[in-house]
């Protein structure tokens, strides 16, 4: 693909997506045909009610989930037909993951989390520690490095889950509700950080939240319902 065609075309795509779960003989039809597109750059939100399906379609949108019918286009190209590896691939270096319940290794120190996906990815052990170290510091961890996630703070405990899924530079951070679990000053220092990272470094996010606080300061906002995704207004979120 030539590099003329790559820079029209957005990030990401999703395209009548639909996904349903199949429990004993019932099915769940929990996405419905739902599309958005989003442009490198942009901060994108979204938000709905409670089992409404933004984990799915998160999980679907980096590839840790297949629909059944519907593409994720990738720079234009289908991530789900793809040669074999490429999903893999697309998860550890395209995408990075922060989760609600963070996932952090217990017994590993919050520099070795964070160079976790640098190892998976096979890449280069000084250069790996060096980013690690450098986004700890990002995240005023500089004198956390080597305490194990149960002697951190939850929002200390968060931004190395931050850090960890910017180790390899990913195009995409996707959150899941990353404040769920934070009182609202951690929340907003949290949010403070990732407006920051996508200042600089003009990071990409789409972040799932609860907190209307929280969606307002994004930059667009998407509702979730009924299995499709629509536009809504950030004023109007409650
Ligand atoms: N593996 C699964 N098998 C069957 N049903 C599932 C599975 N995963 C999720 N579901 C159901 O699909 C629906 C959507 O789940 P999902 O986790 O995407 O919701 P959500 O919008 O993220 O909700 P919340 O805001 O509570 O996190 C829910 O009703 C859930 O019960
Ligand atoms: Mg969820």
């Amino acid at each position: 693909m030539s590099d003329s065609v790559k820079t029209e075309k957005p990030l990401i795509e999703a395209v009548n997506v639909f996904k349903s779960y199949k429990i004993k003989d019932k099915s769940l039809d929990v996405l419905t045909g739902a599309g958005l597109v989003i442009q490198a750059g942009e901060i994108l939100g979204i938000v709905g009610a409670s089992g409404v399906g933004k984990s799915t379609l998160l999980h679907i949108l980096g590839g840790l989930d297949r629909p059944q019918s519907g593409t994720i286009l990738f720079k234009g190209e289908n991530i789900f037909a793809q040669k074999n590896g490429f999903l893999e691939e697309y998860r550890n270096k395209h995408i990075g993951f922060v989760f609600q319940m963070y996932n952090l290794l217990p017994d590993f120190t919050a520099l070795e989390n964070t160079m976790f996906p640098g190892w998976i990815g096979n890449k280069n052990e000084k250069d790996v520690r060096e980013q690690a170290e450098n986004l700890l510091e990002q995240m005023g961890l500089k004198d956390r490095l080597y305490h194990k996630p149960g002697e951190l703070s939850g929002g200390e405990v968060q931004r190395v889950a931050l850090a960890r899924s910017l180790v390899n530079k990913p195009d995409l951070l996707l959150a899941d509700e990353p404040t769920g679990n934070l009182d609202s000053n951690a929340s907003d220092s949290f949010m403070d950080l990732m407006i920051q990272l996508n200042e600089k470094f003009n990071q990409t996010f789409v972040i799932v939240t609860h907190s209307q606080k929280i969606a307002r300061r994004m930059g667009r906002v998407l509702q979730l319902v009924d299995g499709l995704v629509t536009p809504i207004d950030k004023d109007l979120i409650l």
